[in-house]
């Protein structure tokens, strides 16, 4: 039976239609540095892709004139989760200021609109988009690849981490043999016979791209399926190549910003035969390829491909609290060199939002310190929530911490081999790890009473926080047999540390 399930850009995580990339791989951070998440965090159920500096492609049944207008979307989203993609350009959070529903859109057909960002998205990478603006392209059996943070199973749950999956291009006249005449020219059909692979719910909007070493040409948008991944039942796809007049119209004419859609000189004269016909790099202000370091074996800052004793990796792991958007965190090397960050809010405030875990690749034979912050200041345990931080190398938890207050600073070295090890006989700053050690205790001291509570007439539990949100540090209360005022307490949210 056909199920057409095309599922609306928001309240993906408890939208039971939501379905994403079926059986695919996750993504290498940094492989899809245009695709965009419709929203943040949880809060988003659709995909998109940046295809001009400031405007993205999506699908018109994402509806983002209803859910994105005026929001913030995240560009280069990785992690549904984080903008860290270290060590590939970070996400951007950034808001739409327009929205362009495609004006045929009805049902599936016309699936397309364009967002207008608020400010442009420069990607930083050899990897550039580029829409496809020929009709015969993708030739049938064409591999192409669908993106995604859709659901991996039908009624599953979202990715958190960016994933990709391998379909081969079908005509359209295959297609009708499971679909009939709900499929019109203007869409394109990718799938197995057998299914097992598919974009899912979750994965509306997102790109459907050929690639040929660097320059991924967009074919697709994620539209409509029966079901996913079934046997027979292809995903269909807008088909992008029949909407380029409208795109250009609309983002060159109409909004009037940059895209090299809008080039000068765009011919519109495909070349031979198979070979892509596309516009020039939409997006891409290409970067030079990075020259094969061939640096001498001194010590080297720790840019990844230049460690000459070999890279390892640091796993940053968080149980977060009920406020996740409060933390942020560094890891930065013995020359204080900033190697990877999280800038605060880096975490959605999301009450789903529970474990992350961060990949930071860093050189042997180095020391680096990695820095958790907490801007309100109570860490990551206990007043409002349990949560903690533990930092691992080659699977094993070297320091943990959850009542750090404002700050924790851990130092983490790493031998020849990547070996966690105290120190390294080159690091000659044990003066500054006093200094720090005693900054510990000066804080641990003016933390908050963990264990303070109160509860009011109507049989609720008030903490320090609340107190202190409510100027009420200088009530007396009773907690642990004694009554005082609450700053003494709860000098750390009182500010009277
Ligand atoms: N409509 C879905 C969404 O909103 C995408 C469905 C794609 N289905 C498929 N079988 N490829 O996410």
């Amino acid at each position: 039976m056909l199920k057409y399930n095309p599922v609306k850009g928001i309240g993906a995580l408890d939208d039971t239609n939501i379905q994403k990339i079926i059986n695919g791989q996750q993504s290498a951070k940094g492989e899809f540095p245009y695709y965009v998440l419709l929203g943040v965090g949880g809060n988003a159920g659709c995909g998109g892709s940046l295809i001009a500096p400031q405007v993205v492609l999506t699908a018109a049944h994402c509806e983002p004139a209803t859910y994105n207008l005026g929001e913030l979307v995240t560009v280069g989203a990785y992690d549904r989760y984080s903008l860290n993609n270290s060590p590939a350009q970070n996400a951007e959070k950034i808001r739409v200021s327009k929205v362009r529903e495609h004006p045929q859109y009805s049902d599936v057909d016309y699936d397309f609109a364009l967002l207008l960002l608020d400010t442009p998205y420069i990607m930083d990478s050899e990897k550039y988009l580029v829409v496809n603006d020929n009709a015969q392209y993708p030739a049938a059996g064409a591999n192409l690849d669908v993106l995604g943070l859709g659901v991996t199973k039908v009624d599953g749950n979202v990715a958190q981490k960016l994933r990709d999956v391998a379909v081969p291009a079908i005509t359209n006249a295959e297609c009708r043999k499971s679909y009939g005449n709900q499929v019109k020219n203007n869409m394109l059909c990718a799938g197995f016979d057998a299914g097992g692979k598919d974009s899912c719910q979750g994965d509306s909007g997102g790109p459907l791209v050929q690639i040929e070493g660097n320059k991924h040409t967009q074919v697709g948008v994620v539209s409509w399926g029966a079901g996913c991944a079934e046997a027979n039942s292809p995903g269909v796809y807008a088909r992008v190549s029949s909407e380029i007049e409208w795109m250009k119209q609309t983002i060159c004419d109409d909004w009037n910003v940059e895209a090299s859609l809008c080039g000068p000189s765009t011919p519109t004269t495909p070349p031979p035969p198979v070979a892509a016909p596309v516009t020039a790099p939409v997006t891409a202000p290409v970067q030079a390829p990075q020259a094969a370091p061939q640096s001498p074996p001194t010590p080297t800052p720790p840019i990844s491909n230049e460690c000459s004793a070999g890279q390892s990796d640091i796993k940053l792991f968080f149980k977060f609290d009920d406020y996740p958007d409060d933390i942020s965190w560094t890891v930065t090397d013995a020359q204080n060199v900033l190697v990877a960050e999280i800038d605060e809010p880096g975490y959605y405030d999301d009450i789903l939002l529970t474990k992350v875990t961060e990949t930071i690749t860093v050189c042997n034979n180095n020391c680096y310190d990695v820095t958790i912050n907490d801007i309100y200041g109570n860490g990551l345990c206990c007043e409002e929530g349990n949560g903690r931080y533990d930092i691992r190398v080659q699977g094993t938890t070297i320091f943990t911490g959850k009542r750090f207050g404002e700050q924790a600073v851990e130092r983490v070295c790493l031998d020849k081999n990547g070996v966690f090890v105290t120190s390294l006989d080159n690091d000659s700053e044990d003066g500054d790890d006093d200094d720090d050690d005693e900054d510990y205790d000066y804080e641990y001291e003016c933390e908050d009473d963990a264990t303070f509570k109160w509860v009011n007439k109507k049989g609720k539990t008030k903490n320090c926080k609340w107190f202190a949100k409510k100027n009420k540090c200088n009530a007396k209360r009773k907690h642990n047999g004694k009554k005082q005022r609450v700053f003494n307490f709860c000098p750390f949210s009182c500010n009277t540390c």
